[in-house]
């Protein structure tokens, strides 16, 4: 088992291209239940996905994401991808889930203080399992930039958010773009991520 594991942590990569093929209903499945089964602290296990499969649902929330970002402005301390974002919102070329046949948003409790630990660790969770049934996947940060916009959270409570809950993070999921429709594999070199034994 320790190699299968670890072979799919290895080789996990980000997919931003996707094939418009669908996500059949076992696999998706399969990935839900990875995340579901992810850790928590206190075994709160009050992590919320929204799994969006409507093309119509995941333009509208684009459509906003694009609209609230164009209405930002970039200083020399906007982190990066967020000075993208709105850089390109400006432009009207901002599509953030680049047309992935699936959009999953991972939410959770506004007060509890593990909420995004517990997030991350569902969305780890199902990238991994993505990678190890032949689907790309790839974290997508935007929704939880705007998860205090009121237009935002107004579309977000029409599709299942809860009132005391926040998105804090969210994934693309499908098969990539590729011709054999399998993600690029290939790690990238590990620079960082130190670590320091102490004995
Ligand atoms: C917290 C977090 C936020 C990220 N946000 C985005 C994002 O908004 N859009 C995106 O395309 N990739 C995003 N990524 C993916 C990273 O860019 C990617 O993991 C990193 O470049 C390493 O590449 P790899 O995943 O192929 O190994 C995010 C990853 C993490 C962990």
């Amino acid at each position: 088992m320790r190699e299968t594991v670890f072979e799919a942590i290895r080789t996990r990569r980000s997919t931003r291209s996707y094939s418009a093929r669908e996500v059949s209903g076992e696999d998706l499945e399969m990935v839900l239940e990875a995340g579901r089964y992810a850790p928590s602290g206190g075994n709160n296990q009050t992590t919320h996905l929204l799994v969006i499969t409507s093309s119509e649902v995941k333009e509208k929330i684009a459509k906003l994401a694009e609209k609230l970002f164009s209405g930002m402005e970039v200083t020399p301390d906007t982190y990066r991808s967020m000075a993208s974002a709105i850089l390109a919102s400006k432009k009207g070329e901002y599509n953030f889930h680049r047309n992935a046949p699936v959009l999953i948003l991972a939410a959770n409790k506004r007060t509890y203080s593990n909420n995004i630990a517990d997030c991350s660790c569902v969305l780890e969770n199902m990238m991994i399992m993505a990678n190890a049934i032949g689907l790309g996947s790839c974290w997508v940060n935007q929704i939880k930039w705007l998860n205090e916009e009121p237009e935002m959270l107004e579309l977000l409570y029409g599709i299942g958010l809860e009132e005391d809950e926040r998105v804090y993070g969210g994934l693309t999921l499908g098969y990539a773009d590729t011709p054999d429709g399998l993600p690029e594999r290939t790690p990238l070199e590990r620079k960082g991520n130190p670590v320091t034994f102490v004995s």
